[in-house]
């Protein structure tokens, strides 16, 4: 199975890349990344997805049989990159997805999705619920297998191995080993419809948590 994680440098792509292995390749934008990328022992690609054209980024999914969308602003960003890597490049890879032809997507988005951002949310944060929340509509809208996920707070501790994952949970934190190893567990599950599913730590083997989403 090859499976093509866009932001492939991503904390959470990394630990994807990993648990995949070889059937894997990660989009990066920066040519200084791709040893590390390849040092998961996944294949590393050049696609920058804040500059390439719909038919550049198809034609890193040939192919392919699933794309994770795994790419963020991050931290650091402001209004202007939420809404182009948050919103538009979620877009730009489903209609990449698209055009050649890979049906199964799943896109991490974040919890807060979906609901207006809370008032008095700062100004970046908003945008970035909006972005969140138009990339999850933009993919609804599509005749795609897709799975969108909505991590809590991620955090870099070790994972544990044990999850809530429903249409709805309660707010709370995350690993992102755990992150990584739901989505691991998701491309490998038989497909189970379009689902949107919130994940936090929780009381739930993986395993069991994905079967029965
Ligand atoms: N932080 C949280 O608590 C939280 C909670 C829920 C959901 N999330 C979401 O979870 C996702 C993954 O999180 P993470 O911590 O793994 O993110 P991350 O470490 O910030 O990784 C995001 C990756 O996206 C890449 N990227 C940015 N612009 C790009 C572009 N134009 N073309 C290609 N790649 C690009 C970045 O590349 P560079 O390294 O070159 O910048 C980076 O490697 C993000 O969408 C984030 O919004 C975060």
């Amino acid at each position: 199975m090859r499976i093509i994680i866009a932001g492939g440098h991503g904390k959470i792509a990394l630990r994807l890349a990993k648990l995949l292995g070889a059937g894997a390749a990660g989009l990066v934008r920066n040519p200084a990344h791709l040893a590390d990328v390849e040092a998961t022992g996944a294949e590393a690609v050049l696609c920058d997805l804040e500059k390439s054209s719909v038919a550049e980024v198809a034609e890193t999914l040939r192919d392919a049989d699933a794309v994770v969308f795994a790419a963020g602003a991050g931290p650091g960003s402001g209004v202007a990159r939420k809404d182009t890597v948050d919103r538009a490049a979620s877009v730009l890879l489903a209609d990449a997805a698209e055009r050649a032809g890979v049906r199964t997507f799943v896109q991490i988005s974040s919890m807060g999705a979906g609901k207006p951002p809370a008032p008095g949310s700062d100004e970046v944060w908003a945008t970035y619920i909006r972005a969140k929340t138009e990339a999850e509509e933009d993919l609804r809208s599509r005749d795609l297998d897709w799975t969108i996920l909505r991590p809590g707070r991620l955090t870099d501790e070790p994972g544990i191995g044990l999850v809530r994952l429903a249409p709805e949970v309660p707010p709370g934190s995350v690993p992102r080993d755990d992150v990584a190893a739901v989505i691991a567990a998701l491309l490998r599950a038989p497909y189970a419809g379009r689902r949107t599913l919130e994940l936090v730590t929780g009381d739930i083997p993986i395993g069991e948590a994905v079967a029965t989403r």
